[in-house]
């Protein structure tokens, strides 16, 4: 398209304004559900409530991956915080230039929003890190691809935006108070801050890939959230962010061709070593639904504690 970055998020911010109901046309905040954290979006009530699929909206990007279907939905979060949910997001990995994969957050940004919270299901670098911890994340990892490549979008934001203040220091707090309200007794279930590191994907890490990235200084890695990060900060909208550890990455080595285990046929001893922790798109589905009540939970707390107090 030729029109501007700008224009096409004013499109598409008409296009809802014009159908929002009532009482959801100035939401204030946005959030996105990565794989497995549509859930989310069944703790909005009832009514006042609106859909509206990515098709229909213009310019929005579309996924293609099973298990990211695409809609808004905007509603009330807790009683009374107009709220826009992602359900469903597009990734870099699915052939989208990475500006069109963060082209919802400036139309949030343009229906008034002023905070996004981003969710992600992602593995564990951290040997420290269980499957199924929430880590909050609070560093971007270093991407290859810049969504803000190209001549600045003035409207949004200045050509050098710093990016070391990116988690907001003041949400943070509140997502750690929150978690001590919410967090079911007896769960085993920690909270963490850590590292994110963007990978393009859609391959999982090779088993040197994670211990460089560990190596790094990551705690967790995953294909999403940095992109949407950076262009919320470009426009000054408030980030925060939290990964779900739905599987760990696998940092151990196999071992060499030439060691005893190949020789002696050590067959279940060799294939154990390799199908060890072998990130697959099902586990990462499946670890996401049992833990992401616990998640779900502690998202809406905290935004009930940020706005209703
Ligand atoms: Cl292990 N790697 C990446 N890149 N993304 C993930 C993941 C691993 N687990 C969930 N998402």
């Amino acid at each position: 398209s030729d029109l501007s970055s700008f224009q096409q998020a004013n499109e598409a911010v008409s296009f809802l304004e014009s159908r929002l109901p009532e009482g959801l046309q100035n939401p204030r905040v946005a959030i996105v559900c990565g794989s497995g954290l549509g859930g989310l979006a069944d703790t909005i009530h009832a009514q006042p409530r609106a859909e509206y699929d990515y098709a229909s909206i213009p310019h929005f990007p579309r996924p293609t991956v099973a298990g990211h279907a695409g809609k808004l939905v905007f509603g009330l979060l807790g009683h009374k915080i107009p709220a826009v949910l992602m359900v469903g997001r597009t990734h870099y990995y699915e052939g989208h230039s990475i500006d069109r994969v963060t082209f919802p957050i400036r139309v949030f940004k343009q229906l008034g929003v002023d905070t996004v919270v981003l969710t992600n299901a992602a593995g564990g670098l951290n040997a420290e890190y269980s499957v199924g911890d929430i880590v909050h994340i609070f560093l971007a990892g270093l991407a290859g691809v810049h969504p803000l490549r190209g001549p600045n979008a003035e409207e949004f934001g200045v050509r050098f935006p710093p990016l070391s203040d990116a988690y907001d220091l003041d949400l943070r707090r509140q997502v750690h108070q929150a978690w001590k309200a919410v967090i079911p007794t007896g769960s085993t279930r920690r909270l963490h801050e850590g590292v994110y590191a963007f990978v393009g994907g859609p391959t999982y890490e090779t088993r040197a890939e994670s211990r460089m990235l560990r190596l790094l200084g990551a705690d967790v890695v995953g294909m999403s959230t940095v992109p949407e990060i950076v262009v919320a900060r470009h426009c000054g909208v408030r980030v925060l962010a939290f990964s779900l550890v739905t599987n760990n990455a696998v940092l151990s080595p196999v071992p060499r061709g030439d060691e005893d285990i190949f020789q002696n046929k050590a067959a279940g001893e060799l294939s154990a070593i390799l199908e060890e922790g072998k990130a697959g798109h099902e586990e990462v589905l499946e670890a996401g639904r049992t833990a992401a009540l616990d998640m779900q939970t502690l998202v809406v707390q905290t935004l009930v504690n940020v706005f209703e107090s």
